[in-house]
């Protein structure tokens, strides 16, 4: 189904490389809901595409999709629930176009309770799917929550991009995430290890804190060193991505520093900061007109914050055009 709004292309941001690139995945989670997954993953769309790459973008909320509506498209003509259903059997009849040049969208499941119970074997068909689908940054939009199935997307893609609000609770909700997703990855890989038993009495001991994965790589290295420093090293591999929204003052702005460096003093894993993005008045109004922000107001502060998020995943995948400052 066409836009309900055309979207005028715009000149991509600066610093950002025209080349095409290797494909990589992208998933934007947070442990709550509201503080602006969607909004990140779509206008982050945006801003790829305007640097000239192809992106699909992935209402992977599967209990409650509405990244079409941040991106003007009226109710979509096909939609992940088609596919999962084999309504529509190949991955390309359910993408659908958003008037932005170069960036596409699979719509979420529309039939929140067959999606939200999404079975495994369902679940590994659309991953391994999702994996070969031909763009060049495949943007994965999460529910809240740390689900299995959203977990699950979150720990397969190549950035792990964690949003988190300057606020205690969405920090609290933020390394609960993290810890999910860890744990999560501690699971897939334990036999490997020979931590099967580590992981499995961490997961059962009812500890709020976040001392258990510590605990975890603790155990591991007294039971066997070489294979712990190997664990260490292939968690070290998988860093989470955070992004602060909505920061309303110039503290705000140092939130995801101060996480990471705490994530790193408990377990010793790295975190990247990739910046903060302001409380925006012209974010949320750009979400009621549903028109991404960086189309509506490309100079306001939350378009300027996320082209830099944008310009740092890039550098990341040594996509930064090397003349450009
Ligand atoms: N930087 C910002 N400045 C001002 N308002 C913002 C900003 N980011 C998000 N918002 C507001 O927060 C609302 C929620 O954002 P969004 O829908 O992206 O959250 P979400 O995390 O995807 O929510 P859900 O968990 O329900 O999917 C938006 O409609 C918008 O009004
Ligand atoms: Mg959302």
């Amino acid at each position: 189904m066409a836009p309900t709004a055309s979207v005028p292309a715009v000149s991509g941001p600066p610093g950002l490389s025209r080349r095409p690139r290797p494909r990589r995945i992208i998933a934007v989670g947070g442990g709550k809901g509201g503080i602006g997954k969607s909004m990140v993953s779509a206008n982050l769309g945006v801003a790829l595409a305007q640097a000239g790459l192809n992106v699909l973008l992935v209402d992977a909320d599967l209990g409650g999709a509405n990244l079409h509506t941040c991106l003007g498209v009226g109710q979509p003509s096909a939609t992940l629930s088609d596919f999962l259903r084999k309504n529509k059997a190949q991955l390309d009849e359910v993408i659908i176009p958003t008037g932005v040049p170069r960036l596409s969208l699979i719509a979420g499941a529309q039939d929140a309770l067959d999606a939200a119970n999404l079975k495994y074997a369902q679940k590994q068909k659309l991953l391994k799917t999702l994996m070969g689908a031909s763009a060049d940054y495949l943007i994965l939009d999460l529910g809240a929550g740390t689900s299995f199935n959203t977990i699950d997307f979150f720990i397969l893609a190549d950035h792990g991009v964690l949003v988190v609000l300057p606020e205690p609770t969405s920090v609290e909700n933020a390394y609960r995430f993290a810890k999910a997703a860890f744990f999560r990855r501690l699971q897939q890989v334990e036999s490997q290890y020979g931590i099967e038993d580590i992981v499995e009495s961490a997961l059962t001991t009812r500890e709020g804190s976040l001392r258990t994965l510590h605990d975890v790589l603790a155990q591991a290295r007294r039971k066997d060193p070489a294979s712990a420093e190997r664990l260490e090293r292939e968690l070290a591999s998988f860093r989470i991505r955070l992004v602060v929204n909505q920061a309303r003052t110039d503290a705000d702005l140092n939130v995801g520093a101060a996480v990471a460096s705490a994530w790193k003093k408990f377990f010793g894993i790295e975190m990247d900061d990739l910046g903060a993005i302001r409380y925006d008045d012209e974010a949320w109004r750009s979400v009621r007109k549903r028109r991404p922000v960086l189309i509506e107001r490309p100079d306001s502060p939350a378009s300027t914050a996320i082209q830099r998020i944008a310009a740092r995943l890039l550098a990341l995948d040594g996509t930064t055009d090397p003349s450009s400052p």
